[in-house]
């Protein structure tokens, strides 16, 4: 007897990430080559760069994580790959090159959503029942969703602007936070966290509560990020800073805004659960909320999440730390899931269009 395996391959943003599970929900192997720190030196990721870094790494990784599995394509079942949403230049280099490993092995693939399986990869660590409520909070997106079943997702709510990792990053660096050592290697949203910890007098600063007076599930980030940056800049200009150097309320203000962020995180979160409540969409003996993506990485709002489900019964579930920034597993752990239940498994492999690049 040999169990099915999965091979998950991801590339919507910019990292290379590969995994390999069986049907017994084991993790076999796994790899993840991250851009972050040659995207650090162009000031943000530029997508031809991230395009060509995934074009050169897609190969090694894959076969890197074959490898380390002592396994070959042959023992693989199917690939599941990131379909959408992401930079289209580097979806485009993952389905491609696991449409070439389709057809050379003779293999279906499984098209995997990058925000579902963020929202899924919970279940491999967790005994999480659908339905479940959901908040994605990552660099690219902020939502809330209840998941009612593998692929049947209800949208409550996202966001009307950007998301927080993408503030988080902004502001990072605008206030030169990788000048400082300790922050050179990490994302903004990490470094934001460091320097809000050594904060002082937190309360200095007085940031707005987004969208307050609107009773919806929805989230808004520019006026946040906005207010952050007047702040900072009315700072600059008050201690005569010159380029490089650091305003010295620089964790003060990075705290004012991690407290922000979590206070509107909590808001809309709150109103998700009363919605669900009132519309039955969650029962009573399954309150549970799973936090992922990127930003959930965040001990302070996860702290502030885990505060509200206290008081409202809800259990709060987050993967660890590396499931919930981009990697192959979530994928895998997806097509495993789609595999079990016969869903969106094409061989056809004409139907699936990001061929353009
Ligand atoms: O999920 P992810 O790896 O990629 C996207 O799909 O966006 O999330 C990356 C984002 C970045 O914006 C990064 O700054 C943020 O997650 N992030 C954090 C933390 N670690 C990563 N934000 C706040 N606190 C953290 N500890
Ligand atoms: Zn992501």
């Amino acid at each position: 007897y040999s169990t099915h395996k999965i091979l998950g391959i991801e590339t919507s943003c910019d990292d290379t990430g590969c995994a390999v599970i069986n049907d017994k929900c084991e993790l076999l192997s796994e790899s993840l080559y991250s851009q972050h720190l040659i995207h650090l030196r162009h000031g943000g990721i530029i997508p031809d760069v991230a395009q060509d870094l995934h074009r050169y790494n897609i190969e090694p990784i894959v076969s890197g994580t074959l490898q380390k599995a002592k396994l070959t394509m042959s023992d693989i079942s199917a690939i599941a790959v990131t379909l959408k949403p992401g930079l289209p230049l580097s979806l485009a280099i993952g389905m491609k090159y696991a449409k070439h490993l389709a057809r050379r092995h003779n293999k279906p693939i499984i098209p995997v959503h990058h925000m579902e399986a963020h929202a899924l990869v919970a279940r491999m660590q967790y005994n999480i029942r659908f339905p479940f409520l959901v908040l994605l909070i990552s660099g690219g997106h902020c939502l809330l969703a209840v998941v009612q079943d593998i692929n049947k997702f209800k949208l409550l709510g996202e966001s009307i602007d950007c998301a927080p990792g993408e503030i988080f990053d902004k502001v990072a660096r605008r206030m030169k936070l990788k000048n400082v050592p300790e922050y050179s290697k990490i994302s903004g949203g990490q470094a934001v966290e460091l320097a809000a910890a050594k904060a002082t007098n937190p309360n200095m600063f007085k940031l707005p509560l987004p969208l307050a007076e609107y009773k919806d599930c929805n989230f808004s980030f520019n006026g946040l990020k906005t207010s952050v940056l007047l702040h900072h800049h009315r700072k600059e200009v008050e201690h005569k800073i010159v380029a490089d150097e650091l305003i010295p309320e620089v964790n003060d203000l990075c705290a004012a805004m991690l407290m922000a962020t979590s206070k509107h995180l909590v808001h809309r979160t709150q109103r998700a659960m009363e919605f669900c409540h009132k519309r039955n969409l969650i029962s009573e003996d399954n309150k549970l909320l799973v936090v992922s993506g990127g930003v959930a990485c965040n001990d302070y709002i996860f702290n502030a999440l885990s505060i509200l489900c206290n008081e409202t019964n809800y259990k709060i579930f987050r993967p660890s730390h590396k499931l919930c920034t981009d990697n192959g597993v979530m994928i895998a752990w997806n097509g495993l899931e789609k595999w079990k239940r016969n869903i969106d498994i094409v061989t056809n492999l004409d139907s699936l269009d990001i061929e353009a690049v």
